[in-house]
Formats: C-alpha cells, sequence, structure tokens
C-alpha cells in the first residue's frame, strides 16, 4: 500500500469535529483512506510527498442530486425559459423519449462522459438517479447503468409516462418496477409535486420501497408550496430535495427531523425560480446540503463550485457552512458521512477523496466567483487530477 503525505496546506478544511479546519497542516493517505491529518510540524514520513505549497485543501465534493442516465439535450427548452416560458416538469417527457431511444453504451458513455466532467471539478462521491425510463425494462437498464455512480437512486416516479393513467402507472412502479430495480439500487426518490405526483400516490410508492429495504428521498417543493418536505419528514426520507418554496410549518417540521434539506441552486436559477430560503433552515438547525441537480432540463451544470459560490453570494450562506453542504452535508444525505471509508470528511478512516484548491483558502471559492479553482484531486486515493 503506497502512502503519500500531503504538505504545505495552508488551510486544512476537515469537517471533523475535533479536528476542525487547520492552518498549516498535512495529510495522509494510504491506499484509499486518509490515515492521518493534523499540524504539519507532526506529520508522519510516507512514500510519496506532494507540496500543497499553502494551498487549500478540503474534502471532495459530494453531489447527492444528480440525474444522470439520459440521452439528447434540451437547449431549446433552455432558450425559451431564457426567453420567458416559465419552467414545465413536461418537459422530462423530452429526455424520456430520447432515453429510451438510445443504446445501453451511448447511456453508459454518456454517464461516465458527465462523471469525468464532475470529478475534474472536485466531486469526488456522486449520486445519480434512473426516471427517464419510466418503463420497466428503460427503468432497469437505467438502474444497471447507474452503478458507476457511487449511490444509485431509482426515480420511477419522475412523471406519469404520456397517456398512461396515474393510478396505473403508481400500480406498475409499487409492484413489478420496484421488484425488478430494487436489487440494482440503494434509494427510492417520488417527484412529488403538483402534475408529477401527490401526496397519496408519493407515500404508496415510498412505503413499497421501504418494504423492499430501500432509503427515502423526495423530491418536494420544487415549483410551488405542497407537501413533499413534509412527507419526506414522516416517511423517515434520508432528504426532501429542491426546498424552493417551504411554509415556516416545513422549515419547523424539518427543524426537528433527520431529513437533510438538499438544496439545488443552480436548478433554480436555471428555470427562473427564487433561491430557496438556507438562512431560516440553518437557523432553524436543519441539515442542509448543496447538490448540482445535474440534467439535461432544469439544471445542467456539474458544478459544485458554482453551486458554493451562489449560496454564499445570494443566499445568505457563509462560506464555511456552503462548503460544509456541499461535502459533509452531502455526504449526510447519503447518510455516508461517519464510520469506516465515509465521505465529505478527512479523518483517519475516512475514504480519501481529497480536493486541493488553486487558492490559499474556501474563502475564495466565492471570492474569485465563476474561476475554475480546482488544483489537484484524489478520489479513494487516486490522483486522478
Ligand atoms: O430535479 N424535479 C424533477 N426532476 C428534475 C428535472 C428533470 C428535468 O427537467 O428533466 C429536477 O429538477
Amino acid at each position: 500500500m503506497t502512502s503519500t503525505v500531503i504538505t504545505g496546506i495552508g488551510e486544512l478544511t476537515t469537517n471533523d469535529d475535533e479536528l476542525g479546519t487547520l492552518t498549516d497542516a498535512a495529510l495522509v493517505i494510504g491506499g484509499d483512506r486518509v490515515v492521518w491529518a493534523g499540524p504539519a510540524a507532526r506529520a508522519p514520513d510516507a512514500d510519496e510527498r506532494f507540496d500543497a505549497a499553502g494551498r487549500a485543501v478540503l474534502p471532495g465534493w459530494v453531489d447527492s442530486h444528480t440525474h444522470l442516465v439520459f440521452a439528447g439535450d434540451r437547449t431549446a427548452e433552455f432558450a425559451a425559459r431564457m426567453a420567458g416560458k416559465p419552467y414545465q416538469a413536461g418537459g422530462i417527457a423530452v429526455t424520456v423519449e430520447a432515453t429510451r431511444g438510445a443504446t445501453d453504451e451511448e447511456l453508459a458513455a454518456n454517464l461516465r462522459t458527465h462523471i469525468a466532467e464532475a470529478v475534474a471539478q472536485g466531486t469526488t462521491c456522486i449520486e445519480t438517479k434512473t426516471g427517464y425510463g419510466l418503463t420497466v425494462a428503460d427503468e432497469l437498464r437505467s438502474a444497471k447503468i447507474a452503478a458507476e455512480a457511487d449511490e444509485v437512486t431509482f426515480l420511477g416516479a419522475h412523471l406519469v409516462p404520456a397517456d398512461e393513467d396515474a393510478n396505473a402507472y403508481v400500480d406498475l412502479v409499487c409492484g413489478e418496477m420496484l421488484d425488478a430495480v430494487a436489487p440494482h439500487v440503494g434509494w427510492c426518490d417520488v417527484f412529488c409535486e403538483t402534475g408529477a405526483f401527490d401526496v397519496d400516490q408519493s407515500t404508496r410508492i415510498l412505503e413499497a420501497a421501504k418494504e423492499r429495504g430501500l432509503g427515502l428521498r423526495v423530491h418536494g417543493n420544487q415549483l410551488a408550496p405542497g407537501p413533499g418536505a413534509r412527507l419526506a419528514v414522516e416517511m423517515g426520507a434520508a432528504s426532501v430535495d429542491h426546498c424552493t418554496y417551504l411554509a415556516e410549518s416545513d422549515v419547523d417540521a424539518l427543524a426537528g427531523s433527520e431529513t437533510v434539506a438538499t438544496l439545488l441552486p443552480a436548478c433554480d436559477l436555471s428555470t427562473r425560480q427564487p433561491l430557496p430560503d438556507a438562512r431560516a433552515l440553518i437557523d432553524a438547525g436543519t441539515t442542509v446540503a448543496l447538490a448540482s441537480n445535474c440534467n439535461p432540463g432544469s439544471s445542467y451544470t456539474s458544478s459544485m463550485a458554482f453551486c458554493v459560490t451562489t449560496a454564499v453570494l445570494q443566499m445568505r450562506m457563509s462560506i464555511e457552512e456552503a462548503v460544509r453542504a456541499a461535502t459533509w452535508g452531502g455526504a449526510r444525505a447519503l447518510r455516508r458521512e461517519s464510520g469506516d471509508g465515509a465521505v465529505g470528511v478527512l479523518r483517519p478512516g475516512a475514504r480519501a477523496d481529497v480536493h486541493i484548491l488553486d487558492a490559499p483558502s474556501t474563502t475564495w471559492l466565492a471570492y474569485r466567483p465563476g474561476v475554475p479553482l480546482t488544483h489537484a484531486v484524489w478520489r479513494r486515493g487516486n490522483r486522478i487530477r
């Protein structure tokens, strides 16, 4: 097992309660794990040495919400939106048609391209979803292809396919579709929103998924106030994602729960929605994650740095809160923030997912908006950039 010591760290963000954020620090990677982190003066020897030359080091981004098993693009829909048309969830059907028409190889290659794009920008743990297949066969192959990602979520309940009866489709999702897909995924998600699935349909699907041992997630409160966040809390979901339109009672429910509020600011900007009230959530004590929601319709970016920058400049999150939300928060939303091989943290035993910025501190992510700041990346102990 080769070990590498990263020396000369100007600022080390560990997200570990005891280690905290260190200046003049060092970090040692052994195999695919972090084996040591602390003050530079006490760093142990290692086989190899990497000089960070005063740069900031942090855990790789944990992108806990993407939709990367897809084909085609929706440039025209985006351009129409920028010209004043509203975002409609029905656009999903365009991607469903393109995805159904693509080969497994095309879908896998597209997924790999997008994961590589994300990793090159410092994302080292990535979740992705099915949801552009919407037949048993297309959801199953989407789930199998998605296995390239760290975490896979079944989103058969993304939209009722055109010309299908909603309740008959929910029956299919709860029965045959979940039976086929469940062995290939860790999570089940449902788009609980007017125009997608109502609260009763969403509850049925989440209960069916729970019976099969899957963890739960909810797309909620994206386009209007609604029951998604409360449903997520009631069902013990790991996260409710979007949270653009939350009532005070939703914020209170989330604050008293284990459900992470995952905010997707790139999506809100790309769909000309307001940005979520991160301050209200954080001040109430809710755990917040930031994710890209990379998909061809509502948020076609893999840049977690862009999400962090937006959170700081436009959502009144501090840089520390935003960086933590995009690392530890995402890990918590995937229930991977603790134990052996944890992600979103840099402590002995954590997965060696390390992001070095070409900057002396994480503050530069907001101070230098739009400037690519990724200098080096290790994923599972392998230097990939
Ligand atoms: O998270 N909200 C639903 N699903 C995606 C949208 C996907 C699409 O428009 O293709 C989202 O924004």
